[in-house]
């Protein structure tokens, strides 16, 4: 008799900065209003999945070790929820690989998850659209419709209802990946706790940042790079100050806190430019460990199709 072994789907979805990171305040849901402009990078997780007994998760590569592998994952949850919605139980295996820093501020778990839905609205060929996904991705984190669609996209709410930007060109980064994490929802307590004390500045709207990306010029898109969460990470972990001084030292036109932290994203003139800053800051002991990347890129996609061969 023949067996036939299912093939994995294998999906790569991209992280994230954010350009413009605008924080109203505290909603009556815990959750604050949000003004962002994301844009998607290159540096990026792969996800895959195939079908198996029961629902289980691995995980290799960046920080493996401190992802769990238990139902406070966010895959887990992803694989719950469209089983439950489609009527089967939730019996895949997936494997994720990490490339984006855990608990660094660039949506990589959201990536992981968005993964997961696009993954298995393949495997299980539930034929969902763009819509039915968003709103899965949706329920699941704040980030991952963005995770799902990548490109650059204002994000408006809590970060879920997003509008597509046009960008014209590829800017290049460089980013400085920190030893240990930041959780978000203590950078937004610690954002709202500086709010009480005093009064940090807050950023307008995102409008001369969008005008700079139509330019598709780094140089002017640089000095508009913002984000509220800086001043709060920086609070949590002084030590990125030193790292922001010294990407901007090394030749980039601008350091920013990504998203809550603690990874700081450097924008670069060009891809050489990239190449040189990350080599100086490499040397430079500000950070653990550097990663070039390009963006934008699209969200999540898949890399491998589940054919069957
Ligand atoms: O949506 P997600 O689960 O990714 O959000 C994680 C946490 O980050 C929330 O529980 C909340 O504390 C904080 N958050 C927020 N405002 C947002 C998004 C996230 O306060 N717009």
């Amino acid at each position: 008799m023949l067996s036939v072994v299912p093939r994995p789907v294998v999906v790569r979805a991209p992280s994230k900065v954010n350009l413009h990171l605008a924080v109203g305040d505290l909603r009556d849901d815990g959750y604050h209003e949000l003004n962002t402009v994301f844009q998607a990078l290159s540096l990026s997780d792969t996800v895959s999945v195939v079908p198996a007994e029961t629902l289980s998760v691995t995980v290799r590569g960046e920080d493996a070790r401190v992802v769990p592998t238990d139902s406070s994952n966010l895959v887990w949850q992803a694989a719950e929820l469209l089983a439950a919605e489609s009527g089967r139980r939730p019996d895949v295996e997936i494997a994720i690989d990490k490339g984006i820093p855990v608990a660094g501020g660039m949506a990589g778990g959201s990536a992981d998850a968005a993964a997961t839905l696009v993954g298995l609205n393949a495997l299980w060929q539930l034929d969902l659209s763009r819509e039915e996904l968003d709103g899965f991705a949706a329920k699941l984190g704040s980030d991952v419709p963005f995770s799902l669609h990548g490109g650059t996209a204002v994000g408006t709410g809590r970060g879920e209802r997003l509008l597509p930007v046009l960008s014209r060109s590829t800017f290049h980064w460089v980013l400085a990946l920190a030893k240990g994490g930041l959780s978000t929802p203590t950078v937004f307590r610690e954002l709202d706790r500086l709010r009480a004390d005093g009064n940090p500045p807050r950023l307008g709207g995102p409008e001369d940042l969008m005008h700079a990306l139509t330019t598709g010029d780094a140089a002017t898109l640089a000095p508009l790079l913002g984000n509220d969460l800086q001043s709060a990470a920086l609070s949590l972990n002084p030590g990125l100050r030193r790292t922001l001084r010294a990407g901007v030292a090394a030749g980039a036109l601008a350091g920013i806190v990504s998203g809550s932290g603690p990874t700081c994203a450097f924008l670069c003139a060009e891809a050489d430019a990239a190449v040189r800053v990350s080599a100086e800051l490499a040397g430079a002991g500000v950070c653990r460990t550097v990663r070039v990347a390009s963006g934008p890129v699209p969200g999540a996609r898949i890399i491998n199709d589940a054919a069957e061969g």
